[in-house]
């Protein structure tokens, strides 16, 4: 008697968390989801079984309010104990399916590192109202960024590097007002930047390094109060560099090398914020900003590869920093100032010049 009552009673139990934790459209979805994948080496799909999706899915969590699923992370990369017995990293072919835009209340959607997995981003994942973070780094996906994906107002996290995405920086992209994150690199996006990036006023990272992008470097950036890192290198941008960059309250990262970048390199950039600044390989020309002061702490200034003439400047021993340091490939001239931050430099750093001369290089000629 008391058996059988207990016997109900835990079924009762049963049934009612099985309709709290993920509803049946919900597993569906990550049922669809799934088959369009292939991942076999670690067999982290062996663990979505049964109904409640809620629990024991590798890599699928639900909202504890609502039962419905919100986050998906896969990553095939990590410190996840199924990764270390296996002693591998994750491989999966296959294409994200579409079915995950039925999963209404995702907040999270991280497939990263399997490096086989192919096709477009689903564009209906702009309908999703929930979404904070889209991280898909380390795929094969080609086609665009769906060009909607301004609707996500709640998304912080936009990473889709080193995969083959292609198309322009969608129109949209701009109206993100809560985007943080912003990682596109190594794709093959062509096109400009919009003039109006600035729009982003909530982002502290932006990484568009090794793309396609043409056009002039949108002086609107420097109006984004909190951004800290902007690579744009290996672009084919073209234009000068908006003095306002270097008057950046936080700005610490400007790589451009590997463009296209013409005139003259700004004083602001010199005692700036900036501590890692690399303008290689471009068509700078003109001199180095004699503008160097107590507020110049360079980890990185790469200024090699360009047509940049005259002295190196002697306030440069008023920087209070200069690790890494390289002028070679220019058409500079004059004596190398001697001092503190150039001690430690070796010629490497200021060959390939007009006349440079001086420690470390041969001394020059009296
Ligand atoms: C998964 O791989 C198997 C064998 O390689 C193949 O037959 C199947 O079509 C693949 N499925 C998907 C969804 O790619
Ligand atoms: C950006 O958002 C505004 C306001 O919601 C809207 O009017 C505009 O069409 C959006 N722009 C794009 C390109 O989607
Ligand atoms: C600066 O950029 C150039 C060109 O892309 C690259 O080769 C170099 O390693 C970078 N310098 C540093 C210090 O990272
Ligand atoms: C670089 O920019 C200059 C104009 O500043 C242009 O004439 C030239 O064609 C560009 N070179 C490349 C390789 O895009």
């Amino acid at each position: 008697m008391m058996g059988s009552f207990l016997y109900i009673t835990t079924l009762l139990l049963g049934i009612i968390s099985a309709v709290q934790c993920c509803p049946p459209s919900d597993r569906a979805a990550l049922l669809a989801f799934r088959a369009a994948l292939n991942e076999s080496s670690l067999g982290i799909f062996n663990t979505w079984q049964g109904y409640d999706c809620c629990h024991g899915w590798y890599g699928v969590s639900c909202d504890q309010l609502t039962h419905r699923v919100a986050d998906i992370n896969l990553r095939g990369e990590s410190e996840d104990p199924v990764f270390q017995k296996a002693h591998k990293t994750g491989y999966m072919t296959g294409t994200i399916s579409p079915a995950i835009c039925k999963l209404e209340r995702l907040s999270s959607l991280t497939i990263a590192d399997w490096k086989g997995i192919t096709g477009p981003i689903p564009s209906c994942v702009t309908s999703l109202p929930f979404l904070r973070i889209i991280d898909l780094i380390g795929n094969k996906l080609t086609g665009p960024i769906p060009s909607e994906i301004g609707r996500l107002s709640r998304l912080t996290v936009l990473n889709v590097a080193d995969n083959s995405l292609s198309g322009r920086i969608p129109r949209s992209l701009t109206n993100l007002s809560s985007l943080m994150h912003l990682d596109l690199r190594n794709n093959r996006i062509f096109g400009t930047l919009p003039t109006n990036f600035g729009k982003l006023r909530m982002l502290s990272r932006a990484l568009l390094s090794g793309n396609r992008l043409i056009g002039k470097i949108p002086y609107s950036i420097s109006y984004i109060y909190r951004l800290s890192d902007l690579d744009l290198s290996l672009n084919k941008l073209s234009g000068t560099i908006p003095p306002s960059l270097g008057k950046m309250h936080v700005l610490a990262t400007l790589n451009l090398d590997g463009n296209n970048i013409s005139g003259t390199i700004p004083p602001t950039l010199i005692n700036s914020r900036i501590n890692i600044l690399n303008l290689s390989k471009n068509s700078i020309e003109g001199y180095i900003p004699d503008s160097f002061d107590e507020r110049s702490y360079f980890m990185v200034m790469d200024l090699s590869y360009n047509k940049l003439r005259g002295k190196i400047p002697k306030s440069i021993s008023s920087a209070t920093f200069v690790g890494h340091f390289d002028v070679s490939h220019n058409h500079l001239c004059g004596q190398i100032p001697a001092g503190s931050p150039f001690d430690h430099l070796e010629a490497s750093s200021f060959t390939y010049n007009d006349c440079l001369c001086g420690k470390p290089l041969k001394p020059c000629q009296m």
